[in-house]
């Protein structure tokens, strides 16, 4: 609630320069149209978006059908999305991009590499041909655990060339979660490296590979990309080296013609249970969606230098390190490794050295900039920069100012874009050339896109009142399921209003129509803008001998916006304190990854419950940022836990 009101208090408005609006792709008058079409008739919008910006090799027959929550968009159309985002830039009018940098990828260590389209196309034939020579076929899974390196780029491509679904698994997760992730997806081949540079040295990934894969029937083949040259097992007649597979495999590989709804990818992502969903995204839609809207809102243009810095392990990396850029035959650039190797400056550095022009980022790095000093990025040329960006979590107005002065330079538009794994693409966002911006608000929802604020019967909530984010109609990027689990797709986004989606999110509009999000509403937290659910971090932490029970809460954190706070109950006459406490924590980081590690863990003898035995949430997270609880206790069970678990007795 104080976040609220601190972001009511927000007034500050900027308008979009003129210099920028008169070469914006999207213009003022263009946007004004496509909001009337959006709103008046999505489809046609989508359908025009569709045509104008996606090449088909045969034209859909409907634009939509919608049963609700199974939506189908360009229903009979026929595209490949490595065409998309290779072929038909080597084709035509648009030939000479054969030698523009498709990707600028720069390592950790100071190595980079650029490939071009024409390259890109020349590797990405070649491992669709070597996916093939392993037995993958269309439909089939394939699953990454991967450095950010260009091979990623590469193999992800090569799966879309022949209908093979990706399912990417970002490489800080542990073994286990790799595991379940494998077996969910029922992948035939894993795609992974050694290992890959991150705080000045080599990290490996392989042995976490082999580590999953006992227990996992379902991988035939492990296809390995030799980065660090560390020493690597390698298992006979199951693993190979990428570059051995390479040499010598053809660099001819038609693209397959594929229904618009295949399916492209899963991604997993956290919920209100401890099992992660997986996050199904099809072909044309999708396409569409973060075609459109990467054109849009990054005014994406040949010259750009654009530098999204997501790992591909996120849908973020997903939609707009790879398949938005490149459709639109930008140049993207990757980065291996941490922010502030070898020096504080050095995403600043990569920036000036590239002649970076679009920057997209999170407000949890921006953050840690502003504590780190401006000195670093002054002390470097980013006159090239002309728009920002950002998206993960609310971006407090503080963060949004420095942004916008020390980088921006008071020059650069700021797209601050709302959307989630399962929307596929930006949904509530600024556009650049005619969209008034206010510090904190994520503004207006994209052309074509229906979000509301609903309360709990699903009426829409007055402004300046909150409620729960809704989108009221299909939109093309939108999932279209769970992995194998329909009941939970619907139960979770379909079942709190009729056939409206529900984002997890808490909102308010101001007078204006613009969006603040709050926030999740419900046991996800949002960790350096990811996704973690209470529940898979309880889990872990009681799969552990000593545990009896564990709860656990976010509470605000000034750099990572939430930090994982877990109290826990151990097992009668176990003996806890620091040795216990680190214990817990290196369980929480083997079975789910060093991201979920609590930052804090508390040993209460017992959890505040209701009379009926839930867990007041609400309480501890009042505990955990050192609040006293003024909410309504009276269904609490036994009152002096509260005391004990504040310190009071
Ligand atoms: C949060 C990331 C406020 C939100 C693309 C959402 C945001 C969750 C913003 C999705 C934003 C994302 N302002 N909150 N601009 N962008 N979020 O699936 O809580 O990793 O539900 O997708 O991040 O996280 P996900």
């Amino acid at each position: 609630m104080a976040d609220i009101e601190s972001l009511l208090k927000e007034k500050r408005v900027f308008k979009p320069k003129p210099e920028f609006s008169r070469q914006a792709n999207w213009k003022k008058s263009t946007i004004n149209e496509y909001r009337r079409l959006g709103a008046k008739n999505p489809e046609r919008f989508w359908a025009k978006m569709a045509r104008e910006n996606v090449s088909w090799f045969t034209r859909w027959k409907k634009v939509l059908q919608w049963k609700a929550p199974n939506a189908k968009w360009f229903v009979g159309g026929k595209l490949n999305v490595s065409y998309n985002c290779i072929d038909r830039h080597l084709e035509g009018d648009n030939a000479w991009r054969r030698n523009k940098a498709a990707i600028i990828w720069e390592g950790e260590p100071g190595d980079s590499r650029v490939i071009t389209y024409g390259e890109l196309h020349r590797e990405v034939c070649k491992f669709a041909n070597v996916l093939k020579g392993l037995g993958v076929k269309k439909g089939d899974r394939v699953a990454f655990y991967m450095p950010m390196v260009p091979e990623l780029a590469i193999a992800m491509l090569a799966c879309t060339r022949i209908g093979a679904t990706h399912s990417i698994v970002f490489g800080g997760f542990s073994a286990e979660s790799l595991r379940d992730r494998i077996n969910d997806a029922g992948a035939k081949v894993v795609v992974t490296a050694d290992g890959g540079y991150r705080r000045g040295a080599p990290f490996p990934l392989k042995p976490a590979v082999d580590d999953a894969l006992k227990g996992a029937e379902c991988v035939e083949k492990v296809v390995v990309v030799k980065r660090t040259g560390t020493q690597t097992e390698m298992t006979a007649g199951r693993d190979l080296w990428w570059h051995e597979q390479m040499q010598g495999a053809s660099t001819k590989c038609a693209p397959a013609k594929l229904d618009a709804e295949h399916p492209l990818f899963i991604l997993y992502t956290s919920g209100t249970t401890g099992k992660p969903k997986g996050i199904l995204h099809t072909t044309g839609g999708y396409l569409t969606h973060v075609t459109t809207t990467a054109q849009a809102i990054f005014d994406l243009k040949d010259e750009d230098v654009y530098w999204c810095t997501a790992d591909i392990g996120w849908i973020t990396g997903h939609s707009y390190v790879i398949y938005g850029v490149l459709a639109n035959g930008a140049t993207t650039l990757m980065y291996e490794g941490v922010p502030t190797h070898p020096a504080p400056d050095r995403w600043w550095e990569i920036i000036e050295k590239w002649g970076v022009t679009v920057f997209y980022t999170a407000p949890t790095a921006i953050r840690t900039f502003i504590r780190l000093g401006d000195e670093h990025p002054n002390g470097r040329d980013l006159s090239s920069l002309r728009l920002l960006g950002s998206v993960g979590e609310p971006i407090n107005p503080e963060a949004w100012i420095w942004y916008n002065k020390v980088i921006g330079k008071r020059r650069c538009p700021i797209v601050d874009t709302w959307w989630q794994t399962e929307t596929g693409g930006i949904m509530i966002t600024p556009l650049p050339a005619g969209v008034d911006t206010k510090p904190g608000s994520a503004t207006l929802p994209f052309p074509g896109v229906d979000a509301a604020i609903l309360d709990d019967d699903g009426d829409e909530v007055e402004p300046p009142n909150g409620g729960f984010l809704a989108i009221r109609k299909p939109w093309p990027g939108m999932m279209r399921g769970i992995w194998g689990d329909p009941q939970r797709f619907r139960e979770t986004y379909w079942s709190k209003w009729k056939d409206i989606y529900f984002a997890g999110d808490g909102a308010h509009r101001d007078k204006q129509g613009y969006f603040w999000i709050m926030g999740r509403v419900d046991d996800v937290m949002n960790i350096s803008g990811h996704r973690i659910g209470t529940m898979e971090v309880e889990s872990a932490l009681v799969s552990h001998a000593d545990v009896a029970e564990a709860a656990v809460v976010g509470r605000p954190d000034a750099i990572t916006g939430t930090a994982i706070v877990a109290f826990v109950t151990p097992r009668g006459g176990v003996v806890y304190g620091d040795t216990l406490s680190k214990t817990l924590r290196d369980q929480v980081a083997k079975e789910i990854g060093a991201i979920a590690k609590p930052a804090e863990i508390r040993f209460t003898d017992a959890l505040p419950k209701t009379r009926s035995g839930k867990i007041m949430r609400r309480l501890l997270r009042d505990i955990a940022e050192g609040k006293e609880s003024v909410g309504d206790t009276t269904t609490l069970e036994d009152y002096s836990v509260l005391a004990r678990l504040r310190g009071d007795e």
